[in-house]
């Protein structure tokens, strides 16, 4: 707790606190430039705060206000495969469930599993399959934050999905819905896991978001989650996965995504 609330303390001090949390995935930048009077905390300031180090993310939190909400941005979130522990991954969680943050939004790049999907989709994640063989909680449970079992059956609030439904809908957005999958990484999925995943019901697959959104019910924290289909996943095509490939199609879904985010935050 003590080290939570040392970061938490230190954001506060510098922009107050925060009712929305917004997680920006890969290729999914620039979000944060729409909010008003930002203030800008580079995570390397920020007391026992991890740093990102994956290309194309910012490694900064950005905090203001937008549509009349206070909202927490973390530009460039960590990922378990950097070599953290999976505590470290989702501390950001935990700092700004201390800022008061009651919402929060989560983006993804991902791989399509689905071959209903299309590189460019916006996938509303309904569900999640951990294949990451590790939980953020394993160890002492912090009772401070939530319990030593919590339950995951509303992981992805369903009020706030069916927010997004009805807004992707008014604003022509084809939102597609489904299971994601995360995978440690850092590899790209091999067909067969890729096979595996779909027959065991996921949609999409990608590298992060779970660890996050457990931490998030635990401490009682309404979760959306919101992918987008950057690439096929691997063997789909045959086509070989790269990471510019993932973040060029992520630049190109972000207008839509931001459009998609905007409506949505009006309606929370
Ligand atoms: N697999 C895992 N993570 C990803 C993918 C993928 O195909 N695309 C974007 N992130």
């Amino acid at each position: 707790m003590q080290k939570y609330k040392q970061a938490a303390d230190y954001i506060e001090k510098l922009a107050g606190k925060a009712e929305i949390g917004l997680v920006l995935g890969s290729g999914l930048g620039g979000y944060e430039q729409r909010l008003e009077k930002p203030v800008f905390i580079p995570y390397k300031d920020i007391p026992g705060f991890p740093i990102s180090t994956v290309q194309g993310h910012k490694g900064q939190l950005a905090i203001g206000n937008y549509l009349g909400k206070k909202i927490i941005i973390l530009c460039g979130r960590f990922h378990y495969y950097e070599g953290y522990s999976l505590q470290e991954v989702t501390m950001y969680v935990r700092v700004m469930k201390l800022l008061g943050v009651k919402t929060l939004l989560l983006s993804n790049a991902a791989g399509g599993v689905n071959r209903s999907f299309n590189p460019g989709d916006l996938m509303l994640i309904k569900d999640y399959i951990n294949l990451s063989g590790n939980n953020p909680l394993i160890g002492k449970n912090e009772d401070d934050f939530g319990p030593r079992f919590p339950d995951m059956t509303n992981a992805f609030d369903s009020s706030l999905r069916g927010i997004a439904k009805e807004q992707a809908a008014k604003l022509g957005i084809n939102l597609k819905e489904g299971v994601y999958a995360q995978f440690s990484g850092p590899s790209y999925e091999s067909p067969a896991e890729i096979k595996m995943a779909g027959i065991l019901g996921a949609d999409a697959v990608g590298m992060s978001t779970v660890p996050e959104t457990i931490v998030a019910r635990h401490c009682g924290i309404r979760v959306l989650g919101i992918s987008a289909i950057t690439n096929m996943a691997a063997g789909i095509t045959g086509q070989a996965i790269s990471h510019k490939e993932v973040m060029d199609t992520g630049k190109q879904v972000t207008e839509s995504f931001s459009k998609l985010m905007d409506a949505i935050i009006e309606k929370i």
